[in-house]
Parts: C-alpha cells; structure tokens; sequence
C-alpha cells in the first residue's frame, strides 16, 4: 500500500514537544562569544555547549526521542547474558533489514572496529588489502586506514560541482571501482557503501547503484557492507527521487537496500533515533565472520548481547527502529533540511545541491574566496557562526581530510571545504533556523572585511583525530576581531 498524502502533509510537524530544554545561551553577546571562543583554542568542539545557541555540530545521539521510546526503557533488562530487551533489538534489526546476525556495540565506530579485526582473522584483511568507499567518514577512515588502503570512489554526479543538482550525488563511482580492482587485481577486500554520504553532503545512494556495486563485487569476489547509520533517510530519497520506486513502502525499500550486501555497521545515534548505540550485522551466508567478529566485541566492547549498552539502551533502539520509518517523520526531517538549505541559497550561501538528508552543506571556497586555501577556510567559517550568532557547525574540509605537514600546514588540499549544518532529530523549530539563517545574514555582510583565515597553533598529531581537539588561531586576531564586532 502506498503513502496516501494528506493537505498537510509536510507543513504540520508530525509531533509536539512534551518537555523542554532551556537555551541558556540566548543572553550572550558577541564579544562573551569571542572570549569563549579564545578559551576554547579557537575550536568549536571544546566549547561548552551551554555557550551554544543552536548546536548544529552533530545529529548523532543528539536528538529528542519518542514517548514511545522512553516508555520503552522502563522495560530495559539489564542482565548481563541472554537480555530480553537484546533479543527484542535484534529481532528489530532482522524484521527491518532482513539480516541474520546481529552483534552490538557501544556506537557506530566500535562496530567498525570489530568488524575491521574479525576480516583480519578470517584472513580477508593483510597489509596490502584495499577497502573502498563512496566516501569514508572522519572516524571511518581513521579505523579502516589502521587495516588497509582506504579509496573514496566518488560518482560524476558529486565531481560535476556542488552546484549542479542530481538525485543521487552520493552514490559510488561504480567505474572508478571497476578501474580500481583491475588495477591492484585480488588486493580490493571490501566495499563500504555509506548511506547518505555524509563526507559527500549527506547525498543518498540509489537503489540501482547497491544493485550495480553488489554485482560487480559478487563477480569479483569483494565484500559488500552499508555503513548504515542513515539508512532510513536513504529509502526516503529512493522512494521520492529514483523511478519505479514511489509506491512502495519505506520499510520494503530497507529491506531492499540491504538484500544486495554482505552485512552492516550502523550507528543507532543516528537513525534510530537514540542517544548511544551500534551494531554489526550480517547476512545469513555471513556466519564465519559474525563469528570472527565476536570475540573483539567481547574484548572491546562487553559480552554479545549487550555491547556496551545498558538494556534500556536497546529498547530504545528497538522502539526507534519502527518509527525511523514512519513516511510523515521523515518528510518532515527532510523538509526541515530543504527549508534551511533554500533559506541559505536566497541569501547567496552556496550550498551544496541538492539539499541532502541530515545537514546543509555550505561551501567554504565559494563562500569565502578572499581567504587564501590554506588559511582553513571552512573553520574560519564556522568560528564566524559561533561568534555572530551563537551556532555551532562542524568543518568537514581542510583541517578534517587536507594532507599537512607536522605543524598543521595544508601540503594538498582536500576534496571539499564544507560547513555542515546537522540538524538534530526533532528538536530544533523552523524558527531556530530561521534564526540560523540571519546569522548568515550578517556574516555576508561582514565577510567583506576578512581577508585572512584562522591556522593551527600548539601541538598537532597529524592523525585523523586533530580537528576534535587540535588549538587554532585567526591568523591576524585584531582583524578577525574588528570584523566580528564591526555590526
Ligand atoms: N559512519 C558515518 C557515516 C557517520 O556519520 C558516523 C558518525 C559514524 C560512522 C560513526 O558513528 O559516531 O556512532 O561512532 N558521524 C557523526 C557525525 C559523529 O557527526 O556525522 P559513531
């Protein structure tokens, strides 16, 4: 039966808010902002998040769950072995994705831990295998590049330019994927199909390309695994976007999408709509390597049926898993992305197009050309955000992917220099974002005056981690302050 759509659909909110959290940040003004800004080594994630406005940092485990959901947590069995509220988390994951094994974790990036460690074992993975992605996020890439060459495959559609709309931006270059495995025969070991993309504007991935991706690996003897912590926002943008697929339900399209691959890492701080939780799932033809997954979720993480969550925890993803697919909660979602992603375009922010599932992607090269590349220039533009109006985004370019040297100092610069604007599940209005939106009002209008960016100051790592916690600095403080307070 298909979505019948009602007069409403996709103006009401298909919720109502029972309790509320204060903002405590709306009585800072912009020099508090500056000077919390200095605490914090100029990086947005050391800030308190009482200092914060609206927080756009993230929609992992920040949004607000269900009624349904935290009735369910009363229920939680916190046993240690053979937990109820395990069986009935996994009996979700079977239901939904029609996988057959299903181990838990703590959060998304355990799960790829152990799954990274269980192809070791089994062999799969040696130093010289290839795993390939239509784009790895931060965390990702920092665990999977600890057991092999990692290769983002992006599709023409993303390379054409952020401006350029297409539906299904984030799919994987299948031919570059061709290309690849004839080039280093017998060396590529695992596909990892992340859906949306999150490093490629939260664009989704078509049915057609799973399909097309599935079957080239099964020829070739490749695994296939979704990083699935956006899956249901995927079927949305398969069931409204891709041709043939309108009528059918949101739950057949999931149960579609992971009938092509080997199994899953998932991070239920995502969509299933909780504040913590992962798993590790697997087909049925899956065994050995559930099995070889095991122990290193036991050694990491707790024992197999519960994987550093508590029971409640579990009972919350289950209960998430049935409404995350619910088709008025994610048009609505998806609309809240579109309305804040048309706002922006109206100011002449260039945004990634088209606006994709979870976050806005603003383009920092575009935006703020005047700022050399090497100045950091989708930081630059986050600090602008806080200090003018209080909101938090994260960067997802330069200081994220760019190669640099020991002292921070950009040598090649990444794919894209991206803001992102993550909306959290069900928590922040249409006039949060409207107020979002005049913020960037006035950072067109003091942008002008910046002609220099912000560099790293102090210790840096240089590993996938530096941008959570490495200090940076205006390159020239008085000009960024004059700027910031010249309103
Ligand atoms: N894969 C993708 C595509 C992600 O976006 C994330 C997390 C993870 C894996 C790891 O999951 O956080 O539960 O360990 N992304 C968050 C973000 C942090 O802000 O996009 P986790």
């Amino acid at each position: 039966m298909g979505h019948s759509k009602a007069d409403w659909s996709g103006d009401l909110p298909p919720y109502k808010t029972k309790m509320t959290e204060p903002i405590h940040a709306a009585g800072l003004g912009v020099a508090d902002r500056l000077e919390r800004l200095q605490r914090a080594s100029y990086n947005v994630f050391n800030l308190a998040s009482n200092d914060v406005a609206v927080d756009l940092l993230t929609d992992s485990g920040t949004g607000a769950m269900s009624q349904e959901q935290w009735s369910a947590m009363f229920r939680g069995d916190e046993s240690y072995a053979g937990a109820s509220s395990f069986a009935r988390m996994e009996n979700a994951f079977q239901d939904l994705t029609g996988m057959r094994f299903v181990l838990p974790a703590h959060q998304g990036r355990a799960a790829e831990r152990s799954l990274f460690e269980g192809l070791r074992h089994v062999g799969v993975l040696d130093s010289g295998s290839i795993i390939a992605s239509n784009a790895f996020f931060d965390t990702t890439l920092g665990w999977a590049s600890r057991f092999a060459r990692c290769e983002n495959l992006y599709c023409d559609a993303f390379d054409q330019g952020h401006g350029v709309p297409a539906a299904f931006k984030g799919d994987l270059g299948s031919d570059r994927l061709q290309r690849l495995v004839a080039e280093n025969p017998g060396r590529v070991k695992l596909v990892l199909l992340t859906v949306t993309n999150n490093s490629a504007g939260g664009q989704p991935v078509s049915l057609q390309n799973i399909l097309e991706v599935s079957a080239f690996c099964r020829k070739n003897g490749v695994l296939v695994f979704l990083d699935a912590c956006r899956f249901a926002e995927n079927a949305y943008f398969i069931k409204t976007c891709e041709s043939g697929q309108s009528e059918r339900p949101i739950r057949d399209i999931v149960h579609d999408m992971f009938s092509h691959v080997d199994g899953a890492t998932f991070s239920a701080k995502k969509d299933a709509r909780t504040n913590i939780g992962g798993a590790l799932l697997f087909s049925s033809s899956q065994e050995r390597l559930y099995r070889a997954c095991r122990p290193s979720i036991i050694r990491h993480e707790g024992l197999y049926t519960y994987g550093g969550m508590a029971g409640r925890d579990m009972e919350a993803i289950a209960q998430g898993l049935q409404e995350t697919t619910e088709f008025p909660y994610l048009e609505h979602r998806v609309g809240q992305v579109a309305y804040l992603h048309d706002r922006l375009a109206r100011l002449d922010v260039p945004v990634l197009r088209p606006p994709g599932g979870h976050a806005v992607y603003v383009d920092a090269r575009a935006y703020l050309p005047a700022i050399p590349e090497h100045e950091y220039r989708s930081d630059t533009l986050s600090l602008l955000l806080y200090a003018l109006g209080g909101v938090r985004s994260v960067a997802i370019g330069n200081l994220m992917y760019a190669e640099k040297d020991e002292a921070g100092r950009i040598l090649t610069p990444a794919k894209n220099d991206f803001v992102r604007l993550a909306l959290p599940r069900n928590v922040y209005s249409v006039e949060h974002l409207s107020y979002v939106a005049r913020v960037f009002q006035q950072i067109n209008r003091v942008k002008p005056l910046l002609a220099q960016g912000v560099c790293v100051s102090g210790d840096f790592r240089n590993d996938h981690f530096d941008h959570f916690d490495c200090s940076m600095k205006p390159v020239d403080p008085d000009a960024f302050e004059r700027a910031v307070l010249s309103l």
